[in-house]
């Protein structure tokens, strides 16, 4: 039996795996209950599946993930109470079933947002109130920065922007602050957020937030990352610009991809990607992100992969839409069949 990953890491943070509630059972479930002490849903608390329709709240399929954490004595990270994406169509509709985006009138404008902001307390408030004794650390906002955006300081322009301006911001943080337990920390997260000029944008929208009194403790970093890319000198200096503005640091959504840099040709299946030796080389990129995580743990509480194991990744639809229907990923430490893979022996520091 090898060394649990949690077991490894207990003196920096907690080892945390984003799940969906069929994992909870079988052969994921007992993996999860080895090697991590932190989950997070993968899709279940996100506010499509939370609140479908206005007031019509939906906490089956997330109260099992809450359900687990806590009989399983493990950390929970909530993701997330406000994205631009899987976030259903009626929050940005008016009274008459418009786009409130489309709205001229100034007078009626300013009271589309007024609503919107109210339904994004209510939104929040129902689900704070319902998770606030088990949730550690909740993502408040999801992608905010878009550096590709009009503007000049690379907000991104969602309807909850173009509606609201940064308010929906403000109004979330201080919500999920009213409600969430007192040592329960609230998140600002993202992806991209050790390259610049996204970090940049990020540590300015922070900053500011935090000149204004926004309750924010941390940043997520996704770590949506490849295997050259991005690099740990570039990790390292954004970890440090937020902890030196008071600032948590955790890794919310790690992977890392086979493909993207180096350029690779696509992998079709599992046979071919261990002919390839791919996979030695993301071990060692394993070995020097853990090595830094390590280095600077006083500045990181938590580091959670975005899945278990190599069977079920978010990335192998997006490999398939790279490669026209044939591709698969395997970004993380463990194989399809839940055996340790080199990444596992370098993230473990064997040597
Ligand atoms: C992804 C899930 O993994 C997919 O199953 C779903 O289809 C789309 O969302 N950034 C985030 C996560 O913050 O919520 C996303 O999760 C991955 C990118």
């Amino acid at each position: 039996e090898v060394t649990p990953l949690e077991k490894r890491y207990e003196d920096s943070f907690p080892i945390g795996a984003a799940v969906e509630p069929y994992q909870l059972e079988g052969i994921h479930g007992e993996v999860l209950k080895r090697h991590y002490n932190s989950i997070v849903a993968e899709n279940v608390m996100k506010p499509i599946n939370i609140q479908p329709q206005e007031g019509n709240f939906n906490f089956e399929e997330a109260d099992k993930i809450v359900q687990f954490a806590k009989e399983n004595d493990m950390d929970l990270r909530f993701h997330t109470l406000v994205w631009h994406s899987q976030v259903p169509e009626w929050f940005f509709l008016d009274g008459e079933g418009n786009p409130m985006v489309d709205e001229t009138d100034p007078e009626q404008r300013e009271r589309n947002k007024e609503i919107l902001l109210e339904r994004l307390e209510t939104h929040i408030k129902t689900i704070v109130t319902r998770y606030k004794d088990e949730v550690d650390a909740w993502d408040v906002v999801n992608e905010t920065i878009d550096p590709y955006a009009s503007n000049d300081r690379g907000l991104r322009e969602s309807k909850w922007y173009q509606i609201t301006g940064t308010d929906y911001i403000k109004k979330a943080f201080e919500t999920t602050r009213k409600y969430a337990a007192e040592d329960a920390k609230l998140f600002i997260n993202d992806y991209n957020t050790e390259v610049e000029p996204k970090r940049d944008y990020m540590y300015d929208l922070v900053k500011d937030l935090l000149d204004q009194g926004v309750p924010i403790d941390g940043v997520g970093h996704q770590a949506h990352i490849q295997i050259g890319w991005p690099s740990i000198e570039d990790t390292r200096e954004s970890i440090n610009m937020f902890a030196g503005l008071g600032l948590d640091n955790q890794i919310t959504e790690l992977d890392v991809s086979l493909y993207g840099w180096p350029p690779t040709p696509a992998f079709a299946n599992y046979d071919e990607i261990l002919a390839s030796g791919r996979l030695f080389d993301q071990a060692e990129r394993y070995n020097q992100l853990f090595e830094l995580y390590e280095e600077l743990d006083d500045k990181i509480s938590n580091v959670t992969f975005w899945g278990i194991a190599d069977d079920h990744t978010w990335l192998d639809d997006r490999a398939e839409d790279y490669n026209n229907g044939v591709g698969k990923d395997a970004p993380f430490v463990f194989d399809p069949n839940f055996n340790v893979k080199p990444s596992y022996w370098e993230m473990m520091d064997y040597d």
